[in-house]
């Protein structure tokens, strides 16, 4: 097969890493790629948000397979044009992609589905919303209706707070994102995230997973995308995945294919788990990134058969085949993230590091300069180990860290805290 994956990212490395144990991988091409991903992958110059030219390159190349990775290009509607060509594609419709897109579209689904989640209220001016808050009081949570690359939500302990936050909202600090804000109430207990492959017809869960989104150690610090990861989440037991499963997913997909948008792809469900219930916080319509590269870690080669059968819609014929095994994934990111940091500073000591199923450096934000790896970006190694238990895991990942030289670089030290004390 020949196979095309979108993205450039750390994710997108764990997935064109998975993709290529697959044998069934005749030729793999990321666009854009990055440094990383270069030396497994073929990278061309490729617009990705623009459908008619990422159709063109398919039909040139006679790629079988298309595996988007961000938001951006689903957003977009890349998914849409692909399909209309007749192109096999694993992600969702512009309108699939909804459920991430729009705060508001998916608490309007829950509403309709019954589905456990904070009540909200939904404003379009911000004196409607700072009356809301006035009215209700704080702690509240205060989110951009769109998409703000993780940066649209804050937690407001106090009054002051969530009317600054509305009035930062409407002021179009976030553009477009901002015009309609979402008013949460908070939600108390542990964060974890649950992997469902959707292809309209079947859900097949594929994994766990719980990252850190805050920047330092002992979770303090400001929000990031995620400076770590690893999966299994020990809070995701069997008993909550059902849970979530029966009061979730699964109406929140018979609600969108009663609507006639039945949803295909990974169904990413953030939830929020307090004595055994799980509510839902977010969802989005793509692998997370880190959580991505721990699950792929995981997966492997039938990573490959998964998406492929989900945009062929068998996954009624598909089973995960799971090993009793953890892995972790360790952000390197550059010093300031994720606030204003430097790009163009060297790595060094990647060449020597293992690499094989239980050892992965993955590259989120690199650059080739002068035949010597860079930064070029917040985010810039996603360093992943497997291991027979989440501490085996973690001591090999962070083993890993303490060969990489790269003075310019920080990461947190106690990944996997919460699972592991
Ligand atoms: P979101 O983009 O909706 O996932 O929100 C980002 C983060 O904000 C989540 O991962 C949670 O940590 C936090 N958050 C969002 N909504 C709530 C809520 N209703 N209650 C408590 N925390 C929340
Ligand atoms: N790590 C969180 C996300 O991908 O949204």
């Amino acid at each position: 097969m020949n196979i095309l994956i979108l993205g450039g990212g750390g994710r997108e490395h764990a997935l064109a890493w998975a993709v290529l144990q697959n044998p069934k991988c005749d030729r793999l091409i990321v666009a854009p790629g990055n440094a990383g991903i270069a030396q497994i992958a073929e990278c061309p110059v490729l617009d990705i948000l623009d459908g008619p030219a990422v159709a063109g390159f398919c039909a040139d190349n006679a790629v079988d397979l298309v595996i988007i990775g961000p938001e951006a290009p689903l957003a977009a509607g890349i998914a849409d044009d692909l399909r209309a060509a007749g192109i096999s594609v694993f992600g969702p419709s512009a309108e699939g992609s909804r459920l991430e897109t729009s705060k508001s579209f998916t608490k309007t689904i829950c509403s309709a589905c019954g589905a456990p989640t904070a009540g909200y209220g939904h404003f379009t001016t911000a004196e409607a919303a700072r009356a809301h808050v006035r009215d209700r009081g704080a702690p509240v949570v205060v989110k951009a209706d769109g998409l703000a690359a993780g940066k649209g939500v804050i937690v407001a302990q106090d009054t002051a707070t969530a009317l600054a936050a509305i009035d930062d909202m409407f002021s179009g600090e976030f553009g477009a994102a901002g015009a309609e804000v979402v008013i949460e109430e908070v939600m108390t207990g542990e964060e974890a995230s649950y992997f469902v492959l959707c292809d309209g017809d079947t859900a097949l869960p594929v994994g766990t997973a719980q990252d850190h989104k805050r920047a330092f150690d002992g979770d303090a610090g400001p929000n990031t995308g995620g400076m770590g990861a690893y999966s299994p989440a020990p809070v995701l037991t069997d008993a909550v995945a059902q849970k979530t499963m029966d009061e979730i997913v699964t109406p929140t997909l018979a609600e969108l294919a009663r609507r006639g948008t039945p949803y295909q792809g990974i169904l990413y469900v953030g939830l929020m788990i307090e004595d055994g219930q799980p509510r839902l916080v977010e969802y989005n319509v793509r692998f997370g990134d880190p959580e991505c590269q721990a699950l792929m870690m995981r997966l492997g080669a039938q990573a490959l058969d998964l998406m492929q059968a989900c945009a062929e819609g068998r996954l009624h014929e598909m089973s995960v085949n799971w090993a009793e095994d953890h892995a972790m994934t360790v952000v390197m990111a550059a010093k300031g993230y994720p606030g204003a940091y430097e790009k163009g500073s060297v790595i060094n000591g990647l060449d020597d590091l293992p690499e094989d199923s239980a050892h992965m450096v993955f590259h989120a934000g690199t650059a080739w300069q002068d035949g010597r790896i860079v930064a070029d970006g917040g985010r810039v190694l996603n360093v992943t180990a497997r291991g027979a238990t989440l501490a085996e895991a973690q001591e090999r990942a962070y083993g890993l860290i303490d060969r990489i030289d790269w003075p310019q670089g920080m990461y947190r030290s106690d990944i996997g805290w919460r699972a592991l004390a």
